[in-house]
C-alpha cells in the first residue's frame, strides 16, 4: 500500500462562558420545569455568553487551548476554519477575527456554515486542504453564542441551546493507507435544503436586514435526525473499511439525550460507548462535537489506537460523520 497524507488531531482545547444557567432559571422564565426538560432531552444547565463576550472570543480561548495542548505556536498555523451561525459580525469571517487576536499575520482563516454540522464540514475541508497540500497544520473551530439567536419566549426552543467552543489541532502526517493509520480515515457529507422550513432563523443580512430568530418543528427534526445519522455512520464506517464493532467512542453532536441513544441503537452500540455531554452543555450548534471529543480525550477515556466516530446533523438540513483513529 503507497503512502498517503493523514490529518491527525494532535491537540483539542475547549472555552465556556463563566456563567451557568440551570433549568429552574429558566422555569421562572417559561411556562416549563426542570423535569420536562431532563426528561424528553437529558439537558440540566448550559453556558450563557456575557455582555460583550463576542464568538471570536470563545474561539480564540478554545483555539489557544488547543494550541497549548498541541504543543504548536500560533504563527505555524497554516489554516484556521471557525465554524458557526453566529459570527461577531455579518462579514469579515469569524475566523479572521480569531486570526488577528492569536497574533497571527499570514495563512487562511474563513468561515463554514452548517448549523450543528458546522464542526463536520470544518474537519472535512480542512483534512481535504492538508491532503492537497494546501497546509500542514490547522485550527478547526466550532464556536457559537446561540443565545444571541434564541426567542427567550418560545419554550419549545430556548430550553435546548448554550454557549460554547471547541478547537482541535490538525496535522499532516504521513500514513499507511490503511484503516489503522492514526488520523481521520473517512468523512462523509450531505445536506438536503427542501427541509429549511423546520429548523432555520427568521431573519438574515440579506433578506430582512435583521439577524433574526432561531425557529424550529423540533418533533420532525428528531425523525429525521436518528434516520440521517445513523445512515451516514454506516456509510463513513464502511468508506474507512470498518463496521460498528471497530468504535471505541461515539463523539457526536449533543441535541437530546434520545436522539443520542435512538442512534446508538440502530448501530447496535450502548449509550456507554457514547460521549454525552448534553446534561452540562445543551446543545451549543458547532461547538458541541469538539466539546465532547476534549471532555473524553481530558478524563482520559479515549486512549491511544481508539476509533472515534464523530458525527452531527443540524440545520439545512445538513448531517455528516468522520471515523477518526486516536
Ligand atoms: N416545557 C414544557 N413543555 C414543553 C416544552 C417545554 N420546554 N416544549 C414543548 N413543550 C410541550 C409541547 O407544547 C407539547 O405540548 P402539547 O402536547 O400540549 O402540544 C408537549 O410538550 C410535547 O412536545 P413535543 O414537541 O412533542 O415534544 P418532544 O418529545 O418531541 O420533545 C424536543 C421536543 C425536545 C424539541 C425534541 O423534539 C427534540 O429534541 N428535537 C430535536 C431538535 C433539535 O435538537 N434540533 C437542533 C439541531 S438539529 C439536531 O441537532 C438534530
Amino acid at each position: 500500500m503507497s503512502g498517503v497524507t493523514r490529518s491527525r488531531i494532535i491537540g483539542t482545547g475547549v472555552y465556556l462562558p463563566a456563567r451557568v444557567m440551570e433549568n429552574a432559571e429558566l422555569a421562572a422564565q417559561v411556562d416549563t420545569s426542570d423535569e420536562w426538560i431532563v426528561e424528553r432531552t437529558g439537558i440540566r444547565r448550559r453556558h450563557i455568553a456575557a455582555d460583550g463576550e463576542f464568538t471570536s472570543d470563545l474561539a480564540t480561548a478554545a483555539a489557544r487551548e488547543a494550541l497549548l495542548a498541541a504543543g504548536v505556536d500560533a504563527e505555524a498555523i497554516d489554516l484556521i476554519i471557525v465554524a458557526t451561525a453566529t459570527p461577531d459580525q455579518t462579514f469579515p469571517a469569524t475566523a479572521t477575527r480569531v486570526q488577528a487576536k492569536l497574533g497571527m499575520t499570514k495563512g487562511i482563516a474563513f468561515d463554514v456554515a452548517a448549523v450543528c454540522s458546522g464542526f463536520l464540514y470544518a474537519l472535512t475541508v480542512a483534512d481535504a486542504m492538508i491532503r492537497a497540500g494546501q497546509g500542514r497544520t490547522a485550527l478547526v473551530i466550532g464556536a457559537e453564542t446561540f443565545s444571541r439567536i434564541l426567542d427567550w419566549e418560545d419554550r419549545g426552543t430556548c430550553v435546548l441551546f448554550g454557549d460554547g467552543a471547541g478547537a482541535v489541532v490538525l496535522r499532516a502526517e504521513a500514513g499507511r493507507g490503511l484503516s489503522t493509520d492514526k488520523g481521520i480515515l473517512a468523512t462523509r457529507l450531505h445536506s438536503d435544503g427542501r427541509y429549511n422550513e423546520l429548523l432555520y432563523v427568521d431573519g438574515g443580512p440579506g433578506s430582512t436586514g435583521t439577524t433574526g430568530k432561531l425557529r424550529m418543528k423540533g418533533k420532525e427534526v428528531f425523525r429525521h435526525a436518528v434516520t440521517n445519522l445513523s445512515e451516514v455512520m454506516l456509510e463513513t464506517l464502511g468508506a474507512a473499511g470498518l463496521s460498528a464493532k471497530d468504535v471505541a467512542w461515539v463523539i457526536p453532536h449533543q441535541a437530546n439525550l434520545r436522539i443520542l441513544e435512538g442512534t446508538a441503537r440502530k448501530l447496535g452500540l450502548g449509550i456507554d460507548r457514547v460521549v454525552v455531554t448534553v446534561d452540562r452543555h445543551a446543545n451549543t450548534s458547532a461547538a458541541s462535537v469538539p466539546l465532547a471529543l476534549d471532555t473524553a480525550v481530558r478524563d482520559g477515556r479515549i486512549r491511544d489506537g481508539d476509533l472515534l466516530l464523530l458525527e452531527a446533523m443540524g440545520g439545512g438540513f445538513t448531517w455528516g460523520a468522520a471515523a477518526v483513529r486516536w
